[in-house]
C-alpha cells in the first residue's frame, strides 16, 4: 500500500510542484513505484514540469466521471519507468471535483504503488482541503522568506485537525551565499519557528530545477533517502560558498 503524501505550502511559487516532481523522479529511479497526482485544478502544471503534456490521453476528471478506469488515467513517464502522472482537468477545466471523488481514484490505485504524491494548490481553501483529504502524510514546503514561513505555519496549524502520521518541512530555494553572510534564516532557525522537523533542504539553483525532470541533484538524493529511511541528513548549501573559491563565488553572485 502506497504512502500518500500531500505536498503543500500555503504560499504559491515556493516550489511545491518542483519538490513533488523531482522527489517522485528520484524515488522512481530507486525502484519505488510512484504516482504523482496533480491536485491543483486551477494552475495545474505537473504535466508540463514532468514533460508529459503531449502524452496525456485521460486525466483524473475522466477517471472520476467514469470515462476511463483509474489506471488508464495514469501517464507513464517516458524516462522514469516507475513514475506515473495523474494529470488534472484537461478534459473538463471547469468541473467541480469533490474531495471524496478524488480520494476514491487515489485509493483505487494506491495498493499497487509505494508512493502517491499529491501536488496541492496554493491557498488554504477548498483546493487545499481536497488535496489534503486524500493524504495521510504531509510535506510542507517553504522558502527562507518570512512570508512563506508564515504561510507554512498556518498550514501546519490547519493540518493538525487531520491528525496526520507525519508532517515534515522542506526548505527550498536556500541561498548558501546569503546563509554564509548571515542574511538568510538558517534551516535550524526555520525548523524552530515552525516547531517541525525538517525533511530536507534544497538550494536555489535556477536552470536545474526549472529545467528537465532529472534525478541527479545530490540535495534531492538526500531528500529521497530521508523519506525512505526516516533519517534527517541535510544538504549543505553553504559548501560552495566557503573557502577562497567560495568567497569568489559569493562576490560574483553579489555583483550579478
Ligand atoms: N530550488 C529551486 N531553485 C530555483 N528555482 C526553483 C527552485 N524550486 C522551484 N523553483 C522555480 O520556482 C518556480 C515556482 O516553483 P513551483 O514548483 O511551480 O512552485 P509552486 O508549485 O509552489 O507554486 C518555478 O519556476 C520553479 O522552476
Ligand atoms: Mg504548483
Amino acid at each position: 500500500m502506497a504512502r500518500k503524501i500531500v505536498v503543500t505550502s500555503g504560499k504559491g511559487g515556493v516550489g511545491k510542484t518542483t519538490v513533488a516532481a523531482f522527489l517522485s523522479a528520484q524515488l522512481a529511479r530507486r525502484g519505488q513505484r510512484v504516482i504523482l497526482c496533480d491536485a491543483d485544478f486551477g494552475l495545474n502544471n505537473v504535466d508540463v514540469v514532468t514533460g508529459v503534456e503531449n502524452l496525456v490521453t485521460y486525466d483524473v476528471v475522466d477517471a472520476i466521471e467514469g470515462r476511463c478506469r483509474a489506471k488508464q488515467a495514469l501517464v507513464r513517464h517516458p524516462d522514469f519507468a516507475n513514475l506515473y502522472i495523474l494529470t488534472s482537468s484537461h478534459s473538463a477545466p471547469e468541473r467541480y471535483v469533490s474531495p471524496q471523488s478524488l480520494r476514491l481514484v487515489i485509493d483505487a490505485l494506491a495498493p499497487q504503488f509505494d508512493f502517491v504524491f499529491i501536488d496541492c494548490p496554493a491557498g488554504i481553501d477548498d483546493g487545499f482541503h481536497r488535496a489534503v483529504a486524500c493524504a495521510e502524510e504531509a510535506i510542507v514546503v517553504t522558502t527562507p522568506h518570512v512570508s512563506a514561513i508564515r504561510d507554512a505555519d498556518k498550514v501546519i496549524t490547519l493540518l493538525k485537525s487531520y491528525e496526520f502520521e507525519n508532517v515534515s518541512v522542506v526548505v527550498n530555494k536556500l541561498r548558501g551565499d546569503l546563509l554564509v553572510a548571515g542574511e538568510s534564516l538558517s534551516p535550524p532557525e526555520i525548523s524552530e519557528l515552525l516547531k517541525s522537523r525538517l525533511l530536507g533542504v534544497l538550494p536555489e539553483e535556477y536552470g536545474i530545477f526549472g529545467g528537465e525532470l532529472s534525478d541527479i541533484h545530490p540535495a534531492f538524493k538526500m531528500l529521497a533517502g530521508n523519506l525512505l529511511s526516516g533519517k534527517r541528513k541535510l544538504y549543505d548549501v553553504t559548501k560552495k560558498y566557503s573557502g577562497v573559491l567560495g568567497g569568489i563565488r559569493r562576490f560574483l553572485k553579489k555583483s550579478l
